[in-house]
């Protein structure tokens, strides 16, 4: 039978020593063996991965990470970077609003903190694009102050360490309460990073490596029931449907034509390839009739995206090769130059539908 009369130093103090034998050597992260030879974490990169990590995986914010700060190395750097640059470096990360926060950011510890990030929680806070995870985290891993850090991995370690069985979200209160109660006052960067690293990789949402888990021994949900149980969530609502048209039209030079989105709402600033707006209704505009100017437009089938708050089922359609593009509906870019511009994940589909090789050829 589990020792469950577990306490908080023990959680903490059983998960440090395991932190220091098996954390993840990540590009933004200082070990413990980086520290105790007097390495200390940069805010700004512990900023921007953590602003990186709320959208994606680990594994895929790695690349993006060191793209990043190869070509912004400090804070002042992305400051003054143009926003079309910083948008297009994100393309591909997601919700595109956290980019535009990432560089007012910037522009807010420059102009108003002297390029040196607040160290409080309170303080980061204020910043853009800053919420309750982001400062908390940030505090406590660039800064070492005790914040409670809860992301999707803590609250699945936190519920089944304690069998928590209100159902998230609304049990979140609880969850904090019980991170704070576990969080140590030496240490606690460490601490939130080995929380984060053990709902990664052993206390994962399926089959959880327990026989492995340094926590093993005071965990409730081993204890007398099933881990994967927890945590427990509120059943799903299912997402809205909404529909729409998207036009690729290629001109004999094999170029594509793009446009910008307006700066305000959902994917703000990014760039398009023409489409009708996104509607709810089932009858929206998905036909050829909503094309930007009349072409041979021939349908190639309808790719679905998932964004937080609806599905958008796109039907696509091609035009061309045009020999005399029209020039009043926005720009002509060559296909194998769609790399360089900011064109979101959805966008990146809906090309790849018309011209399956639009992106297949290039460098990773
Ligand atoms: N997920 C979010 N932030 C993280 C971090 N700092 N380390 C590992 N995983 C994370």
């Amino acid at each position: 039978m589990p020792d469950i009369s577990s306490n908080s130093n023990n959680v903490s103090s059983q998960l440090i020593a395991w932190y220091d034998r098996h954390h993840r050597d990540l590009p933004w992260r200082v070990s413990p063996s980086m520290a105790r030879n007097g390495i200390t974490p940069d805010p700004y990169h512990v900023w921007l991965s953590e602003v990186m990590l709320q959208q994606t995986t680990v594994q895929a914010v790695k690349s993006y990470f060191r793209a990043f700060v190869e070509r912004w190395p400090e804070v002042a750097d992305l400051a003054a970077a143009p926003t079309e640059d910083v948008m297009a470096a994100w393309a591909g990360l997601g919700y595109y609003a956290r980019a535009r926060n990432l560089k007012a950011c910037a522009e807010t510890v420059v102009r108003d903190h002297g390029g040196i990030f607040p160290d409080t929680e309170e303080g980061l806070r204020t910043l853009p694009g800053v919420g309750d995870y982001t400062s908390a985290a940030i505090a406590a891993i660039a800064f070492d102050r005790p914040a409670a850090v809860m992301d999707g991995n803590v609250e699945r370690v936190i519920s089944r360490l304690y069998a928590i069985e209100a159902p998230l979200p609304g049990s979140k209160p609880l969850m904090r309460e019980k991170v704070r109660d576990v969080t140590p006052q030496s240490r606690p960067g460490d601490f939130a990073q080995a929380m984060m690293d053990l709902g990664a990789t052993i206390c994962t949402p399926k089959r959880p490596a327990c026989a492995l888990c340094p926590l093993n021994s005071g965990c409730l949900a081993l204890a007398h029931d099933d881990p994967e149980r927890f945590p427990v969530k509120a059943p799903k609502k299912e997402k809205p449907v909404r529909v729409g048209a998207a036009f690729v039209a290629v001109d004999t030079e094999g170029r594509l034509l793009l446009r910008r989105r307006v700066e305000s709402g959902l994917l703000g600033g990014m760039t398009e390839i023409p489409t009708t707006g996104w509607t709810a209704r089932l009858d929206g505009e998905t036909g050829v009739s909503a094309a930007p100017f009349p072409a041979d437009w021939q349908p190639c089938g309808v790719i679905t995206h998932v964004f937080t708050h609806f599905e958008l089922r796109l039907t696509i359609f091609r035009a061309g090769p045009l020999t005399a593009p029209p020039q009043d509906h926005g720009f002509w870019v060559p296909v194998i130059e769609l790399d360089g511009q900011a064109l979101p994940t959805v966008m990146k589909k809906a090309i790849s539908q018309a011209i399956p090789t639009a992106f297949s050829t290039r460098k990773g």
